[in-house]
């Protein structure tokens, strides 16, 4: 599984960052899961650098832009030449300050082109009877890949994580039969975008709520490949416990 701790603003404190690193590190020794820290910038910079373990980074944006007079940006190359090899992108945190469909292709581009995996993240605000929740997630899917060449398509990741489960305790976690559902129909998705068996090399994620207890059980009922975990990945106890559980 792969596993990616999205530490969001949370870790603000240097220390508190090299201690969640040392903590990953022991934990990424004694599982086969696939560990992915996304800091901020500068702890990404800071934790990345030497870093010799089986923990990878992932940004947790990547600018609109690309480089050039583009004061306070920062662009998928400068998270590449620190180590990075994921990006976050389309998080709906960043939806919510603006990212546009168009900026999150443009930014799902520039990442592949700096040899980042972009882990697009895609998700409905609320779930209505009538269904309207699974066009949003098609839309985000396809507007994002309809610039790519299959070739590319096939490097992304996918990370559903519903608006309405985000931030809450694991009791507001998706249901398991509710996550199966989705995951088939990222998959249908997929699909229609990737011609024969690729669109099933695709990883699916789920992140919103993810905690010790949940984890295990949306593991075991359904077919995702994996979670990106918010605030439980920025508690030392509840991160091992999560990472322990998956193993
Ligand atoms: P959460 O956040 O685990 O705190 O719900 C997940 C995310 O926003 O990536």
């Amino acid at each position: 599984m792969i596993i990616i701790a999205n530490w969001k603003a949370y870790v603000e404190d240097r220390g508190r960052a090299e201690k969640l690193l040392a903590l990953s590190k022991k934990l990424a020794r004694t599982s086969e899961n696939t560990l992915v820290l996304a800091p901020s910038a500068p702890f990404l910079g800071l934790l990345a650098h030497n870093n010799k373990s089986r923990v990878a980074f992932a940004a947790q944006d990547v600018s609109v832009t690309t480089g050039g007079a583009k004061t306070g940006e920062t662009t998928a190359q400068m998270y590449a030449s620190l180590g990075a090899a994921y990006a976050l992108i389309g998080h709906s945190e960043r939806r919510a300050l603006g990212d546009t469909e168009a900026d999150v292709a443009a930014k799902v581009s520039h990442a592949l082109a700096c040899s980042l995996t972009p882990v697009l993240c895609v998700g409905e605000q609320e779930r209505d009877r009538e269904g309207r929740y699974l066009s949003t997630i098609r839309e985000e899917i396809t507007s994002a890949f309809a610039p790519l060449t299959q070739k590319e398509r096939m490097k992304v990741i996918i990370a559903y994580e519903p608006l309405w489960a985000i931030g809450k305790t694991a009791d507001s976690a998706i249901r398991s039969d509710d996550l199966s559902e989705m995951a088939l129909y990222i998959r249908k998705v997929l699909a229609e975008l990737l011609p024969g068996k690729n669109a099933s090399r695709v990883p699916v994620l789920y992140g919103g709520a993810v905690e010790p207890g949940s984890a295990r059980e949306l593991a075991g009922a359904t077919s995702i490949d994996g979670f990106l975990v918010g605030h439980a990945s920025v508690d030392e106890r509840s991160f091992a416990a999560l990472v322990k559980e998956l193993s």
